[in-house]
């Protein structure tokens, strides 16, 4: 590119650029959602279905997000503009880098929610005071912690904090440390709960569960979840992924890269499930119990099994590990715009839009208390901000980065940067002109339009 007047830092590798989009892919979407979509959704059919999602519409739009980001190698807003001006067209494409911004300030401001959950679970685990609890009881304390907005609001600080003093300090002393550190923990932990699962007895259940294909379980809506997800796991559709693409270097080959984070992301969320069904099936407990599922029938397995205070407790880390380097992708973009685009410090722009997404969170927080009756369409703060950054302006943007990627960007351009085989090219063309946008414009109209 002509204007490469780039200030950014770049990762000092490119396995640490896998491991921090993987850190940022892996998150309360792999453990937490996912486990319990799939117990909802009726098991493997759904499961295969959200494989197909993530290698035909994930991973192209992954690519692309890579390559535009690299090719600029700006912050996103930045990044579209200029990636638009080199093909001749207009600089509004930045506008689809704005509503990124948006919504990862709107995702932050739930997700930091859970993630002082999560923290929370750490502390009673630790404690042992969930061991030998009944479903009943663990319901009431689920329910107590909702209710009380002042150690919500502690935990919520603390997560908040947790995620600005990294993003804060950059790209390769907060980041790239935070994974060198985090990323191995996270495997580790997982590999060790893997292996717990496997003793419970009900792994076997679990295996089949997961990965039985009986299709008269699949519904059309649960298709619709599945393809949905597959964008909220990978981080699509708000920059995250461009942002940290444009820490790259040229010398890594971007369908290779992404492939592996996919992979990576994928397998996270296979493994996850595969500790926690047969946990749940050894414990007579129900798979499909929703979001309660990790807070609620977990805790009361864990404290009826042997060691179960141990391997609790080390669960909750792991959760919380995982939800915290997906935190700090989602402010990352904004801070590199404020950064490049504002001239700010880093330190400024993390401090200044730390105290905005934690204030949003209050909102989010008191939505199980003393914000209950303030709803928008029919929901409150927390599911609404969910409902429609996940529902609606992730899958958005992600058709807008495909149309963009696909009909604008110059042939000549996305060949350059995806150096890969002619049939590669071609199938990821095709992805990003029609199979990603008419898919992700089936699941937007349907979600909006739920069949009865
Ligand atoms: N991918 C994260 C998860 O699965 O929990 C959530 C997420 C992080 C979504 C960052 C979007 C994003 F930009």
């Amino acid at each position: 590119m002509t204007n490469k007047t780039s200030i950014q830092d770049s990762w000092a590798s490119r396995w640490i650029f896998i491991l921090a989009a993987t850190g940022s892919a892996v998150g309360l979407g792999n453990i937490w959602k996912f486990p319990y979509i799939t117990g909802e959704n009726g098991g493997g059919a759904f499961v295969l279905v959200y494989l197909t999602c993530i290698l035909l519409v994930g991973i192209p739009i992954m690519m692309a997000e890579v390559f535009i980001g690299r090719r600029a190698r700006k912050n996103p807003i930045n990044a579209l503009s200029d990636v638009a001006e080199e093909s001749d067209s207009t600089k509004k494409w930045g506008l689809i880098g704005v509503m990124g911004m948006l919504s990862g300030v709107l995702i932050f401001s739930f997700y930091s929610v859970v993630g002082g959950w999560v923290l929370h679970y750490i502390k009673v685990m630790l404690t042992g005071e969930m061991s030998g609890i009944s479903s009943d009881e663990a319901g009431t304390a689920f329910g107590a912690l909702l209710a009380d907005p002042a150690t919500l609001l502690g935990w919520h600080t603390l997560f908040s904090i947790m995620t600005v003093v990294v993003v804060a300090a950059g790209i390769n002393k907060g980041i790239e440390t935070a994974t060198r550190i985090m990323m191995p923990a996270l495997f580790v932990l997982l590999i060790i709960l893997l292996g717990y699962a496997m003793t419970t007895g009900g792994f076997a259940q679990g295996w089949n569960f997961m990965f039985h294909f009986d299709f008269s379980k699949l519904t059309w809506n649960a298709a619709l979840i599945a393809l949905g997800h597959s964008f909220f796991t990978l981080s699509l559709g708000m920059g995250t992924i461009m942002a940290y693409g444009s820490y790259m270097t040229k010398k890594a080959s971007i369908g290779k890269t992404v492939l592996t984070i996919g992979a990576l992301d994928t397998l996270v969320a296979l493994v996850a499930g595969l500790a926690i069904f047969p946990i749940i099936f050894s414990n007579g407990m129900d798979p499909a119990a929703g979001p309660g599922l990790m807070f609620i029938s977990l805790p009361v397995a864990f404290g009826q099994m042997p060691f179960g205070q141990l391997f609790g407790t080390l669960f909750f880390v792991l959760v919380g590990v995982a939800a915290w380097t997906s935190a700090i992708s989602l402010l990352e973009p904004t801070v590199a715009f404020l950064v490049e685009r504002l001239k700010m410090k880093r330190v400024t722009a993390s401090i200044g839009l730390g105290v905005i997404v934690w204030g949003l969170g209050i909102a989010c927080l008191g939505s199980f208390n003393f914000m209950a009756d303030v709803t928008f369409f029919g929901k409150n703060t927390f599911d609404f901000l969910d409902y429609i950054t996940a529902n609606i302006m992730l899958p958005l943007g992600g058709i807008l980065i495909a149309l963009f990627a696909g009909w604008i960007v110059k042939d000549k351009f996305a060949k350059d940067e995806l150096e890969t085989s002619d049939t590669i090219y071609k199938l990821w063309n095709f992805s990003m002109k029609f199979t990603a946008p008419i898919a992700v414009a089936v699941v937007l109209y349907f979600l909006l339009n739920p069949i009865k």
